[in-house]
């Protein structure tokens, strides 16, 4: 049995990395794994495989990982990664060819462990062909796990025939598919916000709220990443997994319990709620936008077109969404998402706009600023819910915003784990609630084919937006809305509520 306490050591594991000497691997899964082997939840007894087929001796490799998770942890103990290096093994081989799996299976097979999981961080178009290699040398058993890194596809016919090809070597219990937000703390907390705190759940509907927004905003281009990011774009990349996840969350009913399924089963409510578009009303609901040159912090930075070196691409780095969960509970709030890169600064927030009192009784000829909620997921987790309080002393009844503040990532003494560690530690524990469901996934692919599928029309009102500002949002609010505006500290007289552990 699985352990189940977090910070518990985790039953022995064999773990196959293909695609394990990748940039994924080397910047994310590396040092998630030298974290929880520090925090003694990794055991000298699991292994660490990475199947590759790029030649170099074991001393080579060994030395490049180590350079690389170095690079990748700060203030690193040397002690653990000596361990942890000592649990990594190279094995040379073509993913595509059944072949090259002996020396795999020999070396599977000489270990003790019962927990085995392939971790598919490649290209998702040849996830079917490792899973048929795998399988045909006998090396998937009831114990193990598949992890599939997204992207899983790129539409929704691809998405479901990855489906189709892993469910044929692998039930749906034994499949993980990751999206990083989830493993994030503070998209956890979202949780607990929810349904620990009566106070918010009780007015978590059309009644008492306005609009709801949801950015995720980066400053950074597209690196050397332009390849994949061409063919994807900021829907595909960011809106299809990551903030249709955060909308689940914010829009889903109270699940009967932290079931895995039983999760799931709500956030797929929500995303068989979303409303689709419509080729007639596309324009006022979606906008998109495509970075030129401009300035990042203070410094000059190149173009889309210039990044990627290829100047004809009508690729969006920036994508701005109406969206609206019909369903009791949210019928007419619109949920504005956008997201981009090369915008100011970087930031992930989510803004809960309360509706204005019905009636103002106050003589004060100040507006009154309706309550906010919003939650920043990153890279400060900080909670800030906005009120109006009276301006002490007096002279009548004056009033202004205060923003209290929870300080979320201040109140804990310990450091914020990244996502990839707790998703790790849930693979080997067989913990899927954090994990994507087959029809989930497909769910979101089929609404965000509305999008696609009117690509021609949107992008005729695709602007190029200067790099450094917020890109081309407003165009989709509705009247008398607006972007809660980016806040590095607070705005308001702060107050700041440290709790403690
Ligand atoms: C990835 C996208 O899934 O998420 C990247 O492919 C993006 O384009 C990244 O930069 C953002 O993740 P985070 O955790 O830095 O917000």
């Amino acid at each position: 049995m699985s352990k189940l306490h977090p910070n518990s050591q985790v039953d022995n594991f064999d773990l196959v990395i293909f695609g394990g000497d990748g940039d994924l691997a080397l910047r994310k899964i590396f040092p998630a794994l030298y974290y929880r082997m520090e925090a003694g939840q990794i055991s000298s007894y699991s292994n660490i495989f990475v199947f590759s087929r790029r030649k170099r001796t074991v001393a080579e490799f060994k030395a490049n990982l180590s350079q690389k998770i170095t690079e990748y942890v700060p203030e690193i103990n040397t002690e653990i990664l000596k361990n942890l290096l000592k649990i990594c093994h190279y094995v040379l081989g073509d993913a595509l060819s059944s072949a090259h799996y002996s020396q795999l299976k020999r070396k599977l097979n000489s270990t003790k462990n019962d927990i085995r999981v392939f971790y598919y961080s490649t290209p998702s178009s040849i996830f079917g062909n490792i899973s048929e290699n795998l399988h045909s040398n006998g090396l998937i058993h009831e114990q193990s796990r598949v992890v599939l890194e997204k992207p899983l596809g790129h539409d929704l016919e691809s998405s479901e025939k990855i489906n189709k090809k892993t469910l044929e070597h692998f039930t749906e219990k034994q499949i993980y598919r990751i999206d990083h937000y989830l493993g994030k703390e503070t998209v956890q907390n979202l949780m607990v916000l929810r349904f620990a705190n009566n106070l918010f759940e009780s007015s978590w509907n059309s009644k008492y709220i306005e609009n709801i927004q949801i950015t995720v905003a980066e400053n950074i281009g597209v690196g050397s990443r332009g390849n994949y990011y061409d063919r994807y774009g900021a829907l595909l990349d960011m809106v299809q997994n990551h903030l249709l996840q955060l909308l689940c969350l914010v829009a889903m009913e109270p699940p009967v319990s932290l079931n895995a399924d039983h999760v799931r089963d709500e956030k797929l409510k929500v995303l068989h709620s979303l409303r689709v578009h419509e080729k007639q009303t596309i324009e006022s609901n979606v906008i998109t936008g495509q970075y030129a040159r401009g300035e990042i912090d203070g410094g000059p930075v190149k173009s889309y077109l210039e990044d990627i070196d290829k100047f004809d691409s009508t690729t969006e780095t920036f994508v701005a969404i109406k969206a609206h969960v019909d369903n009791w509970r949210w019928a007419g709030v619109p949920f504005y998402l956008r997201t981009g890169k090369r915008l100011p600064h970087r930031y992930s927030e989510i803004v809960i706009n309360f509706k204005n009192v019905p009636h103002n009784l106050f003589p004060s000829k100040e507006g009154m600023l309706n309550n906010k909620l919003i939650i920043r997921l990153q890279p400060e987790e900080h909670l800030e819910l906005v009120q109006m309080v009276k301006v002490p002393g007096p002279g009548g009844y004056r009033y202004k915003p205060i923003s209290f503040e929870l300080d979320y990532s201040g109140s804990f003494e310990n450091r914020f784990p990244e996502a990839y560690e707790r998703l790790l530690m849930d693979v080997v524990r067989g913990n899927q609630t954090l994990f994507m469901r087959g029809d989930e996934v497909n769910a979101a692919w089929k609404w965000t084919k509305s999008i696609t599928q009117n690509w021609e029309k949107i992008n005729q009102g695709k602007v190029l937006y200067k790099s450094g500002t917020w890109g081309p949002g407003d165009k989709i609010l509705d009247e008398g809305h607006q972007w809660h505006s980016y806040k590095k500290g607070n705005q308001y007289v702060k107050k700041v509520v440290r709790i403690k552990e």
